[in-house]
């Protein structure tokens, strides 16, 4: 298949990449755009590192063939962090819910997602609204009581 220019707004920033239209998101987002906060963990759609969203979707960009993504508004953690730390952000980092760091920019978009969909989640929807999301180090407690945090600090 050729390569032809995909155009997507990233964070905010309209971009126009060459690429062949069954890359992924994931690597369109990391090696095109540099944009590597993003992470590959399982590069099958288990793990939830990869996590961005597309349109305000939450979505395994591991998953996404960038053609998909003509057109779409893309934000990843570089947006979130772009006026200074997000209080999902700080609450990860207060709460010791970041520990070797590879699932923690995933986990902060789903948290993202989570919070504008139950802006007071009670833990049994923090479960369910991180289960796409996998940590090998922390638990999940701590990661969960970062979640409480963010909602106490609101949007
Ligand atoms: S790398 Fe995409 S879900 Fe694991
Ligand atoms: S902090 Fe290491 S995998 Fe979650």
């Amino acid at each position: 298949m050729p390569k032809r220019t995909v155009s997507l707004v990233v964070n905010g920033r309209p971009q126009h990449v060459e690429t062949h239209p069954m890359s992924r998101l994931l690597d369109v987002l990391r090696e095109d755009l540099s944009l590597t906060g993003t992470k590959e963990g399982c590069g099958e759609g288990e793990c939830g590192a990869c996590s961005v969203l597309l349109n305000g979707q939450l979505v395994n960009s591991c998953l996404v063939p960038v053609g998909q993504a003509e057109g779409a508004r893309i934000c990843t953690i570089e947006g979130v962090g772009q006026h200074g730390l997000h209080p999902v952000q700080a609450a990860f980092i207060s709460e010791g819910g970041a520990q070797c760091g590879i699932c923690t920019p995933g986990m902060i978009m789903a948290t993202i997602d989570l919070l504008a969909r139950y802006p007071e989640p009670a833990l049994e929807q923090i479960r369910e609204g991180l289960a796409g999301n996998l940590c090998r180090c922390t638990g999940y407690m701590r990661i969960f009581s970062a979640v409480q945090k963010a909602a106490q600090a609101g949007p």
